[in-house]
């Protein structure tokens, strides 16, 4: 376990993607005790509707990193005419970069977690939407959590959600049942020394009472 305080945890959780050692092998047993970890969460009635796939198989990881490449080229042009005419946000073209890495060694990476929950949002009102959601991504976050305490290194994606149904049959997940609420890939990061990211200053973030 790496030596950290709960604040140092907080803020060095980092989005990982060129600093993924895809030469190492992640033990599975570290995988499902990060996930024993994640169940600690909250969820909606403590309904615990979760299920979570992992994919270690070479050929499904394949199959569903093609979907996530076709979604991030797709997502890259879309990002790319809404960019037309606007200066870059700071770091943003360093992101694009990582993301480029990641997306092209995404079937590489040694193992990827699929957090999965009971219900779908397609036709939902907001506050359910909210209630399934939110019954998934403090687990899915406390994985993560977990998984750089053990020396893992990760990075929440989403992309491949584009071609959900298309990934769930790869994987044999109940698509009509089970929504899928991210793709994490997990390596053992190459260095451990990760640092706060900048960030929106806190101020005009707050609203006290009143927006
Ligand atoms: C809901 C959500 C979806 C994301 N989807 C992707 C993704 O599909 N691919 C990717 O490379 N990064 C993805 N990210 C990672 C963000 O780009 C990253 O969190 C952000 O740039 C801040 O970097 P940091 O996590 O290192 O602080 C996603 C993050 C969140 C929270």
């Amino acid at each position: 376990m790496l030596n950290l305080t709960p604040l140092q945890l907080l803020t060095t959780t980092r989005s990982v993607r060129k600093r993924l050692d895809l030469t190492r092998q992640v033990p599975h047993d570290l995988v499902l005790e990060c996930i024993e970890t994640a169940l600690q969460a909250p969820s909606g009635s403590n309904a615990q509707g979760w299920q979570f796939v992992i994919v270690d198989d070479a050929a499904k990881k394949l199959a569903i990193a093609d979907l996530y490449r076709k979604a991030w080229r797709k997502y890259a042009g879309i990002e790319a005419g809404a960019a037309q005419g606007r200066q870059p946000a700071s770091g943003q073209d360093k992101i694009v970069g990582s993301a480029d890495y990641l997306a092209l060694h995404l079937h590489e990476v040694p193992v990827w977690l699929i957090p999965c929950i009971a219900g779908r949002t397609d036709q939902a009102p907001s506050w359910q939407q909210a209630g399934v959601y939110g019954s998934i991504l403090p687990a899915t976050w406390s994985f993560m959590l977990a998984a750089r305490l053990h020396g893992l290194a990760t990075c929440w994606t989403t992309l491949h959600l584009m071609y959900e149904r298309e990934a769930a049959a790869v994987l044999g997940i109940p698509y009509e049942q089970f929504t899928q609420a991210a793709l994490i890939p997990i390596a053992y990061s190459l260095g451990e020394d990760f640092k706060p990211a900048p960030r929106k200053e806190l101020a005009g973030l707050v609203h006290t009472n009143s927006w």
